[in-house]
């Protein structure tokens, strides 16, 4: 599969950032928690893509993702990356279906690369991204000055074979944010196009509709809802990633969106006499919250956060508002069971 290197072997476990591998962390972190929020909105931007893509819904159901033969554990390391990849996680690539991954990592190509060689160049467009297969690549990134001139690249990350990178242009059609360059005597790359990449998401997200679909209509408090209006909803929903702690919606605030427990838990909390206290725990698919402001038009009678890891599904209010309508007397009438909540 050229280079003249023969296939080496890596544990999966390499994929990503052991942290002796990076090298400056504090700005990695930083980097990361930045990465990590863009990508919860894409996240959503890219289920809101799917209705605005139903007009190519056929292009993209017909696409044939180009082919490159490799060898099977070439395969296997290229998925294992990519499966392990945090932001790759938040688009869904962890939970693409066996032919949609296969077909993904069968489009990308094999690329050898020399010491000193810039695969990528700072503030370029991005047309593809890579999964290191052999070799260390550095990472720069010249920041503005005040004057808004770009300064001297500084050295922020080394990335390591099973590490992905180039992804941020594909994600945000934004110029390339960093310079990578081959700091070994030779290395190996996996590419894959914008094209492949792109479809592969967008075609996983015409299955998830249907996912939705399935698991929604068996949701408790939907179930007055018919097929056509279960679907709109499913058509409607954002997926929102949530992090242990990160906070959903504040006591207080005025409410913008409704939300539908998919994986993990979260806690309702309200301030009483100073002290946060649990007043619900969501740890079923298909638990709600966020409702009583869209129907009281009130501010939000509690903080609601994650207590673990979760994937929410967030329905805003005016399509809450529109598609809702059947079961407002049902989310009335369980609303009253909330502790505390009639004092309130
Ligand atoms: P992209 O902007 O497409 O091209 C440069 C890549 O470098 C970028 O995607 C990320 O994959 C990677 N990268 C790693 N660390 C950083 C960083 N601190 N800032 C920007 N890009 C980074
Ligand atoms: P909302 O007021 O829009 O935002 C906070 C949400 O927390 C609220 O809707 C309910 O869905 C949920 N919640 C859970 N338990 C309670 C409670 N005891 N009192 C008020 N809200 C609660």
């Amino acid at each position: 599969m050229g280079c003249g290197a023969s296939v080496k072997k890596k544990g999966d476990g390499d994929r990503q950032a052991p942290a002796e591998a990076r090298t400056i962390s504090a700005e990695d972190e930083e980097y990361d928690r930045q990465e990590m929020a863009k990508i919860h909105s894409i996240g959503s931007r890219r289920r809101d893509s799917f209705s605005s893509a139903s007009a190519n819904e056929d292009d993209i159901k017909t696409y044939i993702f180009p082919a490159f033969e490799k060898a099977a554990e070439a395969n296997e390391r290229i998925a294992a990356a990519l499966i392990g990849h945090d932001k790759m996680k938040i688009l869904g690539v962890d939970k693409l279906s066996k032919e949609l991954l296969d077909q993904m990592v069968g489009a990308f190509q094999p690329r050898c690369v020399v010491q000193g060689e810039d695969v990528i160049t700072q503030g370029d467009k991005g047309d593809r991204l890579y999964v290191i297969d052999e070799g260390n690549f550095d990472i720069f990134v010249a920041r503005k000055t005040e004057s808004g001139e770009p300064g001297e690249p500084i050295k922020v990350a080394n990335f390591l074979p099973g590490f992905v990178f180039g992804e941020l242009a594909l994600l945000y059609d934004a110029p390339r944010a960093a310079t990578v360059r081959c700091a070994t005597v030779d290395a190996r790359l996996w590419s894959l196009d914008r094209e492949p990449f792109q479809m592969a998401l967008k075609r996983s997200g015409l299955t998830k509709i249907e996912q939705y679909t399935g698991w929604l209509t068996a949701v408790d408090i939907l179930k007055v809802l018919n097929l056509h209006e279960i679907g709109c909803l499913a058509d409607a929903c954002e997926e929102v990633l949530l992090e242990k702690d990160e906070v959903l919606m504040t006591q207080g605030e005025v409410g913008d969106a409704f939300y539908i427990l998919q994986e993990g838990q979260c806690g309702a909390f309200i301030i009483d006499g100073g002290i946060e206290k649990i007043v619900k725990t969501y740890e079923k698919q298909g638990d709600y919250f966020g409702e009583l402001a869209l129907i009281n038009n009130a501010p939000r009678k509690a903080t609601v956060k994650a207590t673990a890891d979760a994937v929410v599904l967030k329905v805003e209010k005016d399509k809450f508002d529109n598609l809702m309508g059947p079961l407002l007397e049902r989310l009335k009438a369980q609303a009253e069971t909330y502790p505390q909540y009639a004092d309130l």
